[in-house]
């Protein structure tokens, strides 16, 4: 795993968004995994950004979100498909039906899962999956017991992870119980992964997902056996790294053809 240390989110951000769009401008075609959470709101930012600048064409891109809560419709203000709306989708030429995101209402839950996976492959893969990790360590909402080879699906929220998303909602009462994720094997099959993780609410589940043990009660330390994942902190967020001066000598010393 590339551990990048930044000196702010900002700079994080603003690495991750040149990196997706040294991959568009390579591929028009790119499929892209998708994020939300509060981590990936400066990587959105810098993309609309750049795409105002006339520097990124997103009409042929396709986009997977990770996940969505089970129960919201894509109107809902929570939904993760409003999410997406109001901080990208809106503010760049992508064409809606080229964007996916499970659908919180589906009747059939497993076949509607089934279909997600096949529309994947059949998009041809992620080329470049995004990705924030929740404070217990999960990635989309694959929560810690989470099979590190399972695809997308219904999944439990823990009562942490209800806790720390209660602040979008009015009460945690109403943050649902279920979600749609797509699972640490599907995330695992992207051809290339970016974890942005920020502050030092994350320190705990950066060092266990970089330097612990690859082991389910992490789920996004199964991001190690990736060949390809770049983890883009900053300084707070990477507080409790062993090996963070090492980190840093390495990127200092990236060889230029290496560099997005
Ligand atoms: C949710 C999302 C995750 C996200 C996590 C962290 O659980 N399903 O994809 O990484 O929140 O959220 P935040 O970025 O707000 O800390």
């Amino acid at each position: 795993m590339e551990i990048i240390i930044s000196s702010s989110a900002r700079e994080a951000s603003a690495e991750a968004a040149r990196i997706a769009a040294a991959l568009i401008r390579s591929k028009p075609r790119t499929v892209l995994g998708l994020a939300t959470g509060s981590t990936p709101l400066g990587f959105y930012g810098e993309l609309a950004a750049m795409h105002a600048r006339g520097e990124i064409d997103f009409s042929e891109v396709t986009t997977f979100n990770l996940d969505e809560y089970a129960g919201l419709g894509p109107d809902h203000p929570q939904s993760y498909a409003h999410f997406m709306r109001e901080n990208l989708f809106s503010k760049v030429n992508i064409a809606h039906w080229r964007t996916h995101i499970p659908d919180g209402l589906a009747a059939d839950i497993p076949a509607h899962c089934a279909a997600y996976e096949l529309a994947i492959r059949e998009a041809g893969g992620i080329d470049l999956q995004l990705l924030g990790v929740g404070s217990d360590g999960h990635i989309g909402f694959n929560e810690p017991g989470s099979s590190l080879g399972s695809r997308t699906r219904l999944k439990t929220l823990t009562e942490r992870t209800i806790g720390d998303n209660a602040r979008f909602f009015e009460s945690p009462a109403l943050v649902p119980r279920h979600v749609i994720t797509m699972g640490v094997g599907t995330i695992l099959d992207a051809k290339r992964c970016l974890v942005l993780a920020f502050g030092e609410g994350k320190a705990d589940a950066v060092a266990a997902m970089a330097e612990g043990p690859v082991t389910a009660d992490v789920p996004a330390s199964a991001l190690q056996f990736h060949s390809a994942c770049s983890l883009l902190i900053d300084e707070a967020a990477a507080a409790k790294l062993k090996r963070a001066d090492y980190y840093r000598w390495v990127y200092a010393n990236k060889p230029a053809w290496q560099r997005a």
